[in-house]
């Protein structure tokens, strides 16, 4: 067990973790964030995504030791002040959410980009969200949601 420290949506926590432990079990079976989804397990998803600071991470690949010092965050983060983000409310006006599995890691990955501060056009956002599956959407109602909110 290794203590650690960490900020998990601006709330900063301390807790024992194993050496094995990812973030994603620590974030879903620990602390039940089950926004975190998990998908393929291997990397190759997308569906458990979150910002390790700022960046989009795959949570199944990365140890919880990992985050000690760090800052987390999940889709909660999004709507802390208790509305929807603007790209939470995209995503439901464009229809970009169906099953919903992949809709927290998108949304994620879609907001470190915009808040980046680089150029962001339709190819940066097909780029940035390329690690991000989705199953029933086809993409094009997440591609126009995240234009409607970088303003594209
Ligand atoms: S569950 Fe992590 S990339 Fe699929
Ligand atoms: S909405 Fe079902 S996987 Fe994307």
């Amino acid at each position: 067990m290794h203590r650690i420290e960490f900020t998990l949506n601006g709330e900063r926590l301390e807790l024992d973790v194993e050496d094995h432990m990812t973030l994603l079990e620590l974030l879903r079976d620990r602390l039940g964030i089950t926004s975190v989804k998990e998908g393929c397990g291997i990397g190759e998803c997308g569906a458990c995504t979150v910002l390790l600071d700022d960046k989009p991470i795959y949570s199944c690949l990365t140890l919880a030791l990992k985050v000690r010092g760090r800052d987390v965050k999940t889709v909660e983060y999004l709507s802390l002040d208790g509305r929807l983000h603007p790209l939470q409310e995209a995503f439901i006006k464009r229809g970009a959410v169906q099953c919903g599995f992949c809709t927290p890691g998108m949304l994620l990955t879609a907001y470190s980009l915009i808040q980046s501060g680089k150029k962001v056009d339709e190819d940066t956002i097909r780029e940035a969200l390329s690690g991000n599956l989705c199953r029933c959407t086809g993409y094009i109602q997440i591609l126009e949601a995240v234009k409607d909110v970088a303003h594209i």
